[in-house]
């Protein structure tokens, strides 16, 4: 996909075809290309216009995700593009510099719109992280990443909601390799998978630093070997290939790490426990997913990892107005694993409002998993802070600017945020499971702030 850096967008959806096989012709759908679409670039302050035409002969919606719009401008299922439409969202940037995404979210549809290659990158920059020393040149030292796993059927054709996904596409292209520049490289990592959860390092435990999460950089650099990334979720690392000119290493996912409950899809029930994922074989195993051939520097490379990055200020526990919980339940008994999953014992009713919040309250929402497996929440309209893990604190690379967080089997998390500059009391936001199946069955509720 190509930059456009600039405030006004044109967006086509529409169906594209890819060889992914020789001899087949896959069916895609994409936004001005194939698979995928261009990436945003923009600038935090500007007012942008995005003209969204959709050329299918199904309805969609396309929804900023993790930006901060209003609600008829977020792009959620209410927000219908209809086939031969435009819809036309006018706003401010309001969001600090981070990785962001696009994708639609018509009900029950989502999947199905995602698997078949519709969403793409939007880049916010702003004048904090200008002030770092970070590479930024897009393509050449800073690149976009996204990782989504599928299932081909006997004609290559993609499969919708399959537990069976086992080939992993980087940026739309199956067996991706990247060239590299021999110098400290940013990648920003968006985990786009319908289901799959990824505990991403790099060949031979390679360390790299973390740098952002979904909403903004973290305080500071963090020197990791693994990454877990759940679906919706975006994490910025830095990559020193510097000794590595003309050698070739791997981004991979070290799953066999990750807990059965975790891992890959969930909609596989076997036994009475946990989901048996032996017929996947990106279950259990380790797996490459992207290699990097690493190639000359370029003139003037970013040759330090900076010591400091921004300052975050989470909210204030004392201004809290109002805590809700939120049980994540199956509807067919607690040990069920296939679901349909539910929050607050009901799924989700297009008509029916779950919370009211009043503009500019500070709350606190506790997420409590009586599943035995994981869920990636994620709520739109704000960026949270999370507070605590089972009543532990969080990690060091989860305490930056927030929207989607992983709830492991029988876990309690608890964030931190405040609804503040948008009203209206016709539009609700969403929040919901990030497992595109579980969110289609009704893993979802919705909010309006008045
Ligand atoms: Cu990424 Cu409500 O979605
Ligand atoms: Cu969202
Ligand atoms: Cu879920």
């Amino acid at each position: 996909p190509d930059t456009l850096s600039r405030t006004n967008f044109n967006l086509i959806i529409k169906n594209g075809s890819r060889n992914f096989y020789s001899g087949y012709t896959t069916n895609t759908m994409g936004v001005n290309e194939d698979i995928l679409g261009p990436t945003l670039i923009l600038r935090k302050g500007d007012i942008v216009t995005l003209n969204v035409k959709n050329t299918l002969s199904d309805t969609t919606t396309i929804h900023w995700h993790g930006m901060h719009v209003a609600p008829e401008n977020d792009g959620g299922p209410h927000t219908f593009i209809l086939p031969g439409s435009t819809w036309s969202p006018h706003f401010t940037v309001l969001d600090n510099a981070s990785t962001y995404w696009y994708h639609p979210h018509l009900h029950k549809k989502t999947a199905e719109h995602v698997t078949k290659g519709i969403a793409g990158f939007i880049i916010v920059r702003d004048e904090e992280e200008a002030k770092i020393i970070l590479p930024r040149k897009y393509g050449v030292d800073d690149f976009p990443i996204v990782i989504q796993s599928r299932a081909f059927d006997a004609s290559k054709q993609f499969i919708v909601r399959s537990e069976l996904d086992s080939v992993i596409l980087v940026n739309g292209t199956k067996n991706p390799y990247l060239q590299v520049p021999a110098q400290i490289v940013r990648l920003r990592l968006l985990n786009g998978s319908t289901e799959r959860t990824y505990n991403f390092g790099l060949t031979g435990n390679k360390s790299f630093y973390q740098i952002g999460g979904d909403g903004g950089l973290l305080n500071a650099p963090i020197s990791r070997t693994r990454l877990r990334l759940a679906p919706g979720e975006r994490a910025e690392i830095l990559i020193d290939f510097s000794s590595l000119q003309g050698q070739s290493i791997y981004l991979m996912s070290y799953a066999s790490e990750l807990q059965a409950g975790i891992i890959g899809s969930s909609s596989v029930g076997m036994g009475n426990s946990l989901p048996d994922y032996s017929n996947n074989k990106l279950n259990g195993a380790n797996f490459n997913i992207l290699k990097f051939d690493i190639i000359a520097p370029t003139q003037n490379p970013i040759t330090t990892i900076p010591s400091v990055l921004i300052s975050n200020s989470p909210f204030s526990i004392s201004s809290v107005n109002a805590t809700r919980i939120l049980i994540f339940s199956s509807i067919s008994g607690m040990m069920n694993v296939s679901g349909p999953f539910v929050i607050n014992g009901t799924p989700f009713k297009i008509d029916k409002i779950n919370y009211s919040i009043p503009l500019n309250n500070t709350e606190i929402w506790e997420l409590r998993n009586q599943t035995p497996i994981a869920h990636p929440f994620h709520i739109h309209d704000v960026q949270f802070y999370l507070l605590d893990r089972n009543g532990t604190q969080v990690p060091l690379n989860e305490r930056g600017r927030k929207d989607v967080v992983l709830v492991e089997s029988m876990e309690t998390v608890r964030f931190i945020t405040k609804f503040q500059d948008f009203s209206n009391p016709t539009v609700p936001y969403m929040f919901h499971c990030h497992l595109l199946t579980h969110e289609d069955d009704g893993m979802m509720g919705q909010f309006i702030v008045t």
